[in-house]
């Protein structure tokens, strides 16, 4: 039923004649292809992504794990203003998500840099810090999953008052209420969650979802 949902909801939401349709569609052939994970989000989680941006005036947003683009385009291509600064480790998901943004017509807007999430992030986090780069309005941390807590607390220092910190994949098919589930990504995902409840100047809640991609859901955070 949740995929029937989506399969219904979605093209009454977001008609197949809507200038990005081909552009996305291409974006997850291609990804296919190049034999990367399906782990990127559902249409109708990337939607509602851009349209928190279009509603929220982002005008410069974060995220944490390209894998082939998808989530980005979503973002970019809603949202004529925004800047996108993607950060991604795997070398050929890079190339990938490049090839996708440039077919996509967005390669002006964003931007994938190449490398492990820390250090990127601790990069950016000086420029923003120096002035040589805009804080974000957005960031969605969608990467290695035992980092989780670590990009969160990066991506706290770069952002503008009351932006919100989306952290994907921390509910796991319930596996995050199992506390003798040891698994590391559910670990990750409790620190994360417990973590940023604790942390000063956050304010957090996790809304779990259903739909194409199965039952897991994000953690959605205020940073003040
Ligand atoms: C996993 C990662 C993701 O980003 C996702 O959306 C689903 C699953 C994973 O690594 O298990
Ligand atoms: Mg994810």
């Amino acid at each position: 039923r949740w995929t029937a949902v989506d399969a219904y909801t979605f093209p009454h939401s977001h008609p197949a004649s809507r200038p990005n349709t081909k552009a996305l569609e291409n974006t997850l052939t291609a990804s296919k292809a190049a034999g990367l994970s399906n782990y990127s989000l559902s249409p109708a989680q990337g939607k509602f992504l851009a349209l928190h941006c279009r509603a929220s005036g982002v005008t410069h947003a974060l995220e944490v794990g390209t894998l082939g683009g998808y989530s980005a385009i979503w973002v970019a291509s809603e949202n004529p203003q925004l800047r996108l600064t993607t950060v991604e480790y795997n070398r050929k998901h890079v190339e990938v998500a490049r090839k996708n943004i440039e077919l996509a017509g967005l390669s002006d807007r964003i931007e994938v840099i190449h490398g492990a999430g820390i250090d990127v992030l601790a990069h950016l986090r000086n420029e923003v810090k120096v002035g040589t780069r805009p804080m974000f309005g957005f960031v969605f941390i969608d990467a290695d999953k035992v980092n989780n807590w670590k990009y969160f607390m990066l991506a706290k220092d770069m952002v503008k008052p009351n932006s919100v910190i989306c952290v994907d994949n921390v509910v796991r098919e319930g596996q995050l209420a199992d506390l003798r589930d040891t698994d590391p990504y559910v670990m990750a995902s409790r620190q994360v969650v417990e973590n940023a409840g604790k942390e000063p100047g956050v304010d957090s809640v996790v809304i779990q979802t259903v739909g194409e991609k199965s039952y897991d859901g994000w953690l959605w955070a205020v940073v003040s």
